[in-house]
């Protein structure tokens, strides 16, 4: 399902409220090898705009990619701050890294490569410090997994950010057959029955088509 309407939406805000800008452009050109499944130009202002409402210090992304979304909340960071992005696969981590390095963020951004699941238990077993902000946007069949390890490295309000819940609608299907949506499906119904977080979906439609997020803010981790 799509209408153009959607994406001349899209162009038309962005247009207005995003100046040209050299970095980020060139992050997509440079991404252009990799599948087109970034967050859209609004949806990275809007993680932008969140990191800095909260003053996020240090960032946690799950599904880096060729380091879009990274650059779009890297640039929200105060100075000192740090974003870890998590990506399995080593040639899009490549990307990634000299994407980010053009955008002056090599100093602030780190991509770790390998399953998430295991970098994961590795920034639990390190005890690193609480991230202020994660943002979950890799495999979807695994989305509750991350979503509680998010909530066990957060601080109570740290922001949950997770992309691609809503999947065209198909959230609603009891019988998918799709891994991807069941995960999705697991996430919602886990955030329902979690009293240390407080959760909110919201639909979207743009370039991206018709999507959403999901967001918890930590009560208690
Ligand atoms: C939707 S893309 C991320 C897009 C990026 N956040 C952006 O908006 O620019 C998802 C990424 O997650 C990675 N991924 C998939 N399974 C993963 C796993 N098990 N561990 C870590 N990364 C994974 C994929 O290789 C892919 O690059």
């Amino acid at each position: 399902m799509h209408d153009d309407r959607w994406d001349a939406v899209d162009a038309y805000t962005t247009g207005l409220l995003q100046p040209a800008d050299p970095a980020l452009e060139a992050a997509l050109k440079d991404s252009a090898v990799l599948p087109n499944i970034a967050v859209s130009a609004p949806q990275g202002q809007f993680l932008h705009l969140l990191a800095r409402t909260i003053s996020a210090r240090r960032i946690l992304e799950i599904g880096t990619l060729g380091g879009y979304s990274a650059i779009w909340m890297g640039r929200a960071l105060p100075e000192g701050g740090r974003l870890i992005s998590l990506e399995l696969d080593e040639r899009r981590a490549e990307v990634a890294r000299r994407n980010i390095a053009r955008a002056g963020l090599d100093g602030n951004v780190e991509v770790r490569v390998g399953p998430a699941l295991d970098s994961l238990a590795q920034l639990r077993a390190d005890q690193a410090e609480a991230f202020d902000l994660v943002f979950i946007d890799a495999d979807k069949r695994n989305a509750p997994e991350y979503f509680s390890n998010a909530v066990d490295l957060s601080h109570p309000g740290s922001l949950i950010v997770v992309d691609n819940v809503v999947r065209q609608g198909k959230l609603i299907e009891t019988q998918s057959n799709d891994p991807d949506t069941d995960g999705m499906r697991r996430l919602i119904e886990q955030m329902g029955a979690d009293r240390r977080i407080t959760p909110a979906v919201i639909q979207t439609v743009g370039v991206k088509g018709w999507d959403g997020f999901a967001l918890a803010l930590v009560l208690e981790s």
